[in-house]
């Protein structure tokens, strides 16, 4: 099989690992990958967000099955652009993938179909977001832009002034462009947060093991929010109690909405959540695998990759083997100095080979530049070790991340941390 896979991030360095191995894969195209796919996979610089460009592509390179992961490209429907050539892909088609393009749209979901999720109002008009926030609203308030907004469309408000700033800055004066012309004002909630992706086919879903992201850029949570700065695997708040009644009360509930809605999803499904006192509510879905989840994730599946995505397409996860370890993992991502704001890019890396003799080093904002790898991104690259225990885990992959070097280099040192005093409570 020829495999196309879309996007450059340290998500798709890992999905294309994963693929690799499935033995009736003779070639994967990576468009437009980084330096550490370009060991493996044949580069095409198209744009992922360039529908038309890489759907010609697929056509005419005969690709078989095209996996789509970032945000954008579903959102902007090009899965549905590659399915009216004849191609299959691994992803939902625009109109499912509207569950993570707008947050109004995914409130209203779980609103109708009694989803357990924070309470809201979504505005389109400024002056009555104003003063719902002033006559209603309790602080903390949340104010998140309808669309997406690199992640960077939620805002945490203290006091109503903010959130009317907040609010203001949206939809007055277009902070986030279109994305925020409307908003959602919401509850804030309190408790651990858990990730969980789930392979579904629209009828059947399988939920990965669970994972805990790391979105500050800073030790102690401190700092800007971020793309996310480390991950581990499995997520200790996520109980098999818990897993069951996420199972009940959320995911299914929402398979069957997307279905009803006519927007049957296809793909993976990821559930973020917050393990209130009330329990798992749902805090957003994306239409995607996360980033950098998967990198935690991927590592522990047992059974093969290619074959879950294939059956997603088809229907056929229901008699589909997916398979996990029991181990944990760690990932640690390395950046560049003054991510999430302004870098600079273009710097040698020194110690990969190093580095991946004790864990996987997959490669986010990296390029192949005369034969050396350079910095060409905030987040650069992504260590995941995997181990019996979660302690084990953290350690080998921090072990294995001081061995990397380039100019300005950050990390975080804390990436699993609470997790392990969640565990030592337990
Ligand atoms: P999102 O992009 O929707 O995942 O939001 C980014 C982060 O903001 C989440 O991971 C949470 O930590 C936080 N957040 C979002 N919504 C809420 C909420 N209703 N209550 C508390 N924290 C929230
Ligand atoms: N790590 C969160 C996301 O992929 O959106």
């Amino acid at each position: 099989m020829k495999i196309l896979i879309v996007g450059s991030g340290g998500r798709e360095h890992a999905i294309a690992e994963k693929i690799a191995m499935n033995p009736s894969v003779e070639k994967i195209y990576a468009a437009p990958g980084n330096g550490g796919m370009a060991s493996f996979c044949e580069l095409v610089p198209i744009a992922a967000t360039d529908v038309g460009a890489m759907t010609a592509f697929a056509k005419s390179h005969g690709v078989d099955f095209a996996v789509v992961t970032p945000d954008d490209p579903l959102c902007l429907g090009m899965v549905d652009a590659m399915n009216a050539e004849g191609i299959a892909c691994f992803g939902p088609e625009q109109k499912a993938a509207m569950i993570e393009g707008s947050k109004v749209f995914a409130k209203e979901l779980m609103r109708k179909y009694g989803i357990p999720t924070a309470r809201y109002a979504a505005f389109d008009d400024f002056a009555a977001c104003e003063k719902y926030i002033r006559e209603e609203a309790s602080c903390p308030v949340v104010v998140k832009a309808d669309g997406l907004a690199l992640g960077k469309g939620v805002l945490i408000c203290p006091t109503k002034e903010m959130a009317i700033s907040a609010a203001r800055g949206m939809m007055r004066e277009a902070r986030f462009g279109d994305a925020g012309r409307r908003v959602v004002v919401e509850e804030f909630l309190e408790g651990p947060e858990v990730s969980v992706l789930a392979f579904t086919d629209g009828d059947t879903l399988i939920p990965m093991v669970s994972s805990m992201d790391h979105k500050r850029a800073l030790d102690g949570d401190e700092g800007l929010n971020t793309g996310g700065m480390g991950t581990v695997a499995p997520n200790p708040y996520y109980t098999p109690e818990v897993a069951a009644r996420a199972m009940r009360e959320i995911f299914l509930p929402t398979l069957a909405a997307m279905r009803s809605e006519g927007r049957t999803f296809r793909g993976c499904l990821y559930f973020g959540l917050m393990i209130t006192k009330d329990g798992p509510k749902v805090i957003e879905y994306n239409c995607r695998f996360g980033d950098p989840e998967t990198q935690v994730v991927l590592p522990l599946m047992e059974s093969d990759l290619l074959t879950a995505m294939l059956a997603t397409a088809k229907g056929t996860l229901a008699q589909t083997e997916v398979k996990f370890s029991t181990d944990c993992a760690c990932c640690v991502v390395i950046a560049s100095g003054g991510y999430p704001v302004k870098y600079d890019k273009g710097f040698p890396i020194s110690g990969l080979e190093a580095a991946g003799e004790g864990a996987h080093v997959y490669h986010a904002g990296t390029k192949l530049a005369g034969g050396k790898i350079v910095t060409s991104g905030g987040r650069v690259l992504g260590v995941t070790a995997t181990a019996p225990s979660l302690r084990e885990a953290i350690a080998k992959a921090y072990a294995a991340a001081e061995k990397i070097h380039f100019e300005n280099c950050f990390m975080r040192h804390d990436i699993g941390q609470r997790a392990l005093k969640a565990e030592e409570k337990a």
